[in-house]
């Protein structure tokens, strides 16, 4: 059986699922909190040791503006809320991207961040203004300014990702097949899983069976 430390999930759907059924992007947006959430439940049951959820990616800003409010509204209640909680679960809380947002996300992206450092159960990346190209362009510039060889060791010193492994396990849910500018260098060897489902719709069952087939997965990482 593989071992499972890290999944990361693109959560795609959110916006088709909220016009379906209560004709607003943003509804759809506040369903797929409530994915978010069994999906952490499930993880530290499935006792993954780093989930990483794609939440805001650098070409996201190109949404209407109530959109992306919505979205920041809904992250910063989150945080409010649920901080507390989530430190009581011994879940560490980590943002990759660029930490870029108004003063008071920032605050509170940098406390929660600060609050849960030392925990151990589980660690929850949420990648933020996160955009895999931008990462690689900035650990490559950090490379030339600290005069340093550039090999894949030194590059992947200088990524968001430096201290997690790379994940063996990405789900796509919202029936497209493709990366989106997500851990595009992270993700070589990942075992890549697309779902039909939109997210909000993603359920705990469609989710065990994905990692129950992932475990039973011969991974050659090109050897044969
Ligand atoms: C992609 O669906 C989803 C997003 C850009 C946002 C994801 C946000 C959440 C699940 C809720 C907030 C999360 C946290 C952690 C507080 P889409 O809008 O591109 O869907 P579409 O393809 O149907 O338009």
């Amino acid at each position: 059986m593989n071992p499972l430390d890290h999944v990361a999930i693109i959560m795609d759907g959110n916006g088709r699922w909220g016009l379906k059924h209560k004709n607003s992007r943003n509804a759809g947006h506040k369903e797929g909190l409530s994915t978010v959430e069994v999906v952490i439940k499930e993880s530290i049951k499935c006792k993954v040791k780093f989930l990483t959820l794609f939440a805001f990616s650098t070409e996201n800003w190109k949404r209407p503006k109530n959109e992306i409010n919505y979205l920041f509204n809904l992250l910063e209640n989150f945080l409010v809320r649920k901080i507390d909680q989530l430190h009581k679960q011994n879940i560490k809380l980590k943002i990759i991207g660029e930490k870029k947002f108004s003063k008071n996300l920032n605050s509170l992206l940098n406390l929660a961040e600060k609050k849960t450092a030392k925990n151990k159960k589980i660690q929850l990346n949420l990648a933020l203004n996160y955009g895999s190209k931008l990462e690689l362009v900035n650990a490559f510039k950090q490379l030339k300014k600290n005069n340093k060889k550039i090999n894949e060791q030194n590059i992947e010193k200088y990524l968001y990702t430096k201290d997690i492994p790379n994940p063996d396990l990405l789900i796509r849910t919202g029936n497209t097949k493709r990366l989106s500018n997500f851990l595009l260098w992270q993700a070589s060897y990942s075992e890549i899983i697309f779902v039909k489902k939109l997210w909000p719709d993603f359920n705990n069952n469609d989710y065990k069976n994905i990692i129950k087939k992932y475990q039973n997965t011969k991974r050659n990482y090109g050897a044969i």
